[in-house]
């Protein structure tokens, strides 16, 4: 019921923090995939740690801009002639310009715009792309990655005496990216693509000692910041056959922190 045995899984910001337990995780399941990330550098150094832990030598790393059309068209002509079809869409990039992670009031008009184009668009963009393949199969699943952010205003205490806030654009994006969810999941059901979002809370990173301090008091289960791991579960279950009557719905995996 759970395998994804033999799926063609392509996983955006596939190399990054989350993207890349995900990477990992299918390819040890035996699933076919396309590790699709900006940074090169750390994306082949992921492919080869995943080929070497797995045996599994059906994982590519392509090297692709979601925010570019051209990249993303390339990434789906290598993937069809790699593996033929395309079963699951992980969206998990981050993108951001140089100025992201700005206080509410330092937040340039610009700046706005420019990461909500680059983060809510790019979703956009590969989601569309990718989709026209799915419908030509009639079969797909798509999974956006969303956040506690994308349904429920930041708890700014948890930002006290430290370098970090919340930056206004992600929630924004994040419940933008919730209900894009619903309207893929309802606009593609007549083609038997599923599409749902899982909602982290936040992922230990040796973030400042304060800020995980402040977090961590606020988390039901085991008073701690989540693991890349407590994600993956969700998402191979949303990727198998066991989540076939699931569709638009947005998994929260949090410890509790927004009870
Ligand atoms: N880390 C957390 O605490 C947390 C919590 C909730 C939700 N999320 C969400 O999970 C997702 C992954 O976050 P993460 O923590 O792994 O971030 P990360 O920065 O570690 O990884 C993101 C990856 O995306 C890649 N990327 C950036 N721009 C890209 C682009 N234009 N095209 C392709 N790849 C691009 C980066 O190179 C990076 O490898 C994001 O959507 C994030 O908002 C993260």
């Amino acid at each position: 019921m759970f395998d994804i045995k033999n799926k063609t899984i392509v996983i955006t910001g596939g190399s990054g923090l989350i993207g890349s337990a995900f990477s990992a995780s299918c390819a040890e399941f035996g699933a076919n995939v396309v590790i699709i990330d900006i940074n090169e550098e750390k994306g082949n150094k992921l492919l080869e740690d995943i080929k070497q832990k797995t045996k599994n030598d059906n994982v590519v790393f392509v090297k692709c801009d979601i925010t570019s059309e051209k990249d993303v068209e390339n990434m789906i002509e290598l993937t069809l002639d790699r593996f033929k079809r395309i079963d699951a869409l992980v969206n998990s990039a981050y993108p951001k310009n140089k100025n992201y992670g700005r206080k509410f009031e330092d937040v340039s008009y610009e700046d706005f715009c420019q990461n909500i184009n680059m983060h809510l668009g790019g979703y956009f963009l590969i989601s569309q792309k990718i989709s026209k393949v799915m419908i030509k199969q009639n079969c797909g699943n798509i999974i956006n990655i969303a956040s506690i952010y994308g349904f429920t205003a930041p708890k700014f205490e948890i930002y006290k005496d430290t370098e970090k806030t919340m930056p206004v654009e992600y929630s924004a994006i994040k419940s933008g990216i919730i209900n894009f969810t619903r309207y893929l999941a309802s606009y593609l059901g007549r083609y038997n693509i599923r599409v749902n979002a899982i909602s982290p809370g936040g992922v230990f990173d040796n973030q400042e000692e304060n800020f995980v301090r402040n977090y961590c008091q606020k988390v039901v289960l085991g008073k701690r910041m989540a693991e890349s791991s407590d994600l993956t579960g969700v998402l191979i279950f949303l990727i198998s056959q066991a989540s076939k009557y699931i569709t638009g719905q947005n998994i929260i995996v949090d410890g509790g922190f927004t009870l």
